[in-house]
């Protein structure tokens, strides 16, 4: 285990929430009900909540204070011009359209920018965005670094991209057929796994010179930014804040969740130095939205959306946060556990094709996993690995992620210390009694984003 000062959260908690406390006898009925889906458990039969860390964030004093300044004016509301002025000061983006969430602004980006046969480019998928990238027409490539898919490298920004990988896409299918390269920032299916700024200087390089464009998928930028502070050459002594501005200043379009870096419950936007894309997306919005000005928000949302983004390029914050995220990592290493390292911002990955090595991909070790670490003690976590991978949208076989993982997911600002040694502990407990657990099969397949809907039983 290395060695670290302590941190602590630079806040104190002020209101709390009770939590749940189910028997294992409950907790089996639970899962059985919810069909071995940890989406489909109520959060009331959960004790803590490790699903995703979307919408989950403890909202500070101030943003509450803020959501009493909300102007729900249908248009042209005081909020909206104080979360556009955050976002130039910020993110360096010049046009926004506020959504109701991030995949309204992936769905208004794709329908926008890719034309029926192009290919997009990007450092590892993620669902919603791969689906709209389909829905437009498009064909997603892969283009991480290899690193990315070993859960054991240690490489330091396995959110890079492989200019190599990107180079031979454009030589086989032609620079016209890329619109744009998606880069996330954290990568989430990788882990949540930073790109070096290093690596998206010379992307820009490679993109400007090609007439490509950037899409940012902006959702973690600022936790990306504080392991390049940690990890980078030259950057221990900036900001967050001046990072994530210089990472979102060689870009040229971005898509954000807000529900996740930016501490609100919901929100999100898209966001353009392009006018013309400005002027569709303005377009489009009031179809699918609403109008311009809220797009799907509520005025005293967008209040509380600008008050996050400040708190959340904080240094402390952000220490604490990627802190805790250490933490429980470390602890889990100590164990034995085998887990995605490095650890990354949002979660610890657990590696399922190590912890239970008997389990072909074929009877979905992550998900079996997550619903085992639900029995053994109320803790719910996420599958990522073969059944968020969906299916090939030509052939119709299981996409095969190489990573097979179940995420434990840490909301920003809710749980303490103790809460993640519960964790660890408990996980530690299923790995006593792993060579015991065998697959799931499934009931029921939805044909989009089917992880979030799925249903399975176990093989007998
Ligand atoms: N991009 C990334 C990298 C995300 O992690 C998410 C959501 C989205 C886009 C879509 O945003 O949910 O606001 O529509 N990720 C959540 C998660 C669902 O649990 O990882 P959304």
């Amino acid at each position: 285990m290395t060695y670290r000062k302590s941190w602590a959260e630079p806040w104190k908690i002020k209101m709390v929430e009770h939590l749940t406390m189910t028997s294992r006898e409950d907790r089996v009925k639970a899962i059985e009900d919810a069909g071995y889906n940890t989406f489909l458990l109520r959060s009331e039969d959960v004790y803590i909540d490790l699903l995703t860390d979307s919408g989950t964030n403890a909202m500070s004093d101030r943003q509450w204070a803020g959501m009493m300044l909300g102007d729900e004016s249908y248009a042209g509301s005081r909020n909206f011009y104080n979360l556009e002025k955050t976002i130039q000061d910020f993110y360096s983006y010049k046009y926004i359209i506020p959504t109701h969430q991030g995949r309204a602004a992936e769905h208004m980006m794709s329908q926008i920018l890719i034309k029926d046969g192009d290919y997009i480019p990007g450092n590892m998928y993620f669902t919603t965005t791969r689906l709209h990238q389909e829905l437009a027409g498009g064909t997603f490539v892969d283009v991480i670094i290899d690193e990315a898919h070993d859960t054991e490298s240690e490489h330091p920004f396995k959110g890079n991209v492989d200019l190599k990988k990107l180079d031979d896409l454009v030589k086989k299918v032609g620079a016209d057929k890329i619109p744009y390269i998606c880069i996330a920032t954290a990568v989430n299916m990788a882990g949540g796994q930073p790109i070096s700024l290093q690596n998206i200087k010379e992307l820009r390089e490679y993109t400007t010179k090609h007439g490509i464009d950037i899409v940012h998928d902006m959702t973690r930028v600022a936790e990306n930014a504080w392991f390049i502070k940690e990890r980078e050459a030259g950057y221990a002594e900036k900001t967050v804040q001046e990072i994530v501005f210089e990472i979102c200043s060689l870009t040229d379009h971005a898509t954000m969740s807000a529900k996740k870096d930016p501490l609100v419950n919901i929100g999100g936007f898209m966001a353009t130095n392009n006018e013309d894309v400005y002027r569709q997306a303005q377009n489009m919005v009031v179809v699918y939205e609403g109008l311009h000005t809220y797009g799907g928000m509520a005025g005293r949302d967008m209040e509380a959306l600008s008050i996050g983004i400040k708190e959340s390029v904080q240094d402390d914050h952000m220490r604490a946060r990627v802190g805790q995220t250490e933490y429980l990592g470390d602890k889990l290493i100590g164990y034995g556990i085998p887990i995605v390292r490095p650890v990354g911002s949002h979660g610890v990955f657990l590696d399922a094709k190590k912890f239970l090595p008997h389990l072909s991909q074929d009877v979905f070790p992550a998900q079996t996993l997550a619903a085992e670490i639900y029995v053994e003690s109320g803790v719910r976590s996420m599958e990522r690995g073969i059944i968020s991978g969906g299916r090939n949208k030509d052939t119709g076989d299981h996409n095969r992620p190489k990573l097979e993982l179940v995420r434990l997911t840490i909301p920003r600002r809710v749980y303490t210390q103790a809460h993640m040694d519960v964790v660890a502990e408990s996980i530690a407990d299923v790995y006593e009694r792993r060579a015991k657990i065998t697959g799931l099969q499934f009931t029921y397949e939805p044909e989009y984003l089917r992880f979030f809907q799925a249903r399975f039983e176990p093989l007998s």
